[in-house]
């Protein structure tokens, strides 16, 4: 280790959150995050959240994919870059893409470890629960941090049959409290539960050693989670989970308008947007 990193990057660098910090949490301050896909949003994220999650809902959010199944670890690796250049401060999670970690351990260790040497992230998230428990263990035995993903999951939307939230019958609770309980018992330090009835969110938290972070949970979870493109507005539709902080896809189709309009009348560019000449000297 040199003295450099040590210090943890020289003299007045913010230091990131570490995973044993986030994990510290649990029961305590509760723990913000959002998903992040660039180095711009990173860093308005970056200081007001714990936690920037390099989600699998790129594809959705971002690519306009109709499920998240067609990311894959080279999106999530270029993504990832920008997000760890763009903040400081948050933990940067890489969301293990559908395909890349589910075949055995081996795999999933090859192409997590690759993520977090080629991005400068510090944990990876893949979901499932009793059956990827042998996987989580393996990782994390071999240095690689991860965060589960119970409840709904989205990479098995073909199997579930679409996106309903989880657990909204009593009968439904054993299953995924089972699933939670051998995400932590494999070792990871955070595990997020996404759509499940808020009573079986309150209990999973309750039950759970390690920090649960809900999305379409429960407010007694020990962290939230949400798409940032979703809390701020940016899509006609989202999630009943979703509260909507801003109203930007509005705001944006405002200025684009508005923008035309210019364009269209020759009010743009103006002065202030245009180059005049230098005094040209005698001779030049
Ligand atoms: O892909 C993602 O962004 C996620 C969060 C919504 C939890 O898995």
């Amino acid at each position: 280790m040199s003295a450099q990193k040590k210090d943890g990057g020289g003299a007045g660098a913010p230091r990131r959150l570490t995973v044993p910090q986030i994990a510290g949490r649990k029961g305590g301050e509760p723990v913000v995050c959002l998903t992040a896909y660039s180095a711009p949003f990173a860093r308005l994220l970056d200081p007001h959240c714990d936690v920037l999650l390099v989600g699998d809902s790129m594809g959705m959010a971002l690519y306009g994919m109709e499920t998240t199944l067609g990311v894959t670890l080279d999106m999530v690796i270029a993504h990832g870059r920008a997000v760890v250049r763009g903040s400081a401060r948050a933990l940067v999670v890489l969301d293990m893409p559908f395909g890349s970690y589910e075949s055995s351990p081996a795999d999933a260790f090859r192409n997590a470890s690759r993520a977090l040497a080629e991005t400068g992230a510090q944990a990876v998230k893949l979901e499932g629960g009793l059956a990827m428990a042998p996987t989580i263990r393996f990782l994390v035995e071999r240095g690689v941090p991860v965060m589960g993903h119970v409840g709904l999951r989205p990479q098995s939307v073909h199997n579930i049959g679409g996106y309903a939230a989880q657990g909204r019958r009593r009968a439904e609770w054993e299953p995924i409290l089972a699933d939670a309980r051998a995400v932590a018992d494999a070792g990871a330090f955070a595990t997020v539960v996404e759509g499940v009835a808020e009573p079986l969110g309150r209990e999973i938290a309750a039950a759970a050693p390690n920090v649960i972070i809900g999305i379409g949970a429960s407010a007694a979870c020990d962290g939230q989670i949400l798409v940032t493109e979703d809390m701020l507005g940016l899509f006609d539709w989202a999630p009943r989970f979703v509260r909507p902080y801003a109203e930007l896809g509005g705001v944006i189709s405002d200025a684009v308008a508005r923008y035309a309009a210019d364009v269209r009348a020759r009010r743009f560019p103006g002065p202030e947007q245009t180059y005049g000449m230098r005094e040209e000297k005698d001779g030049e």
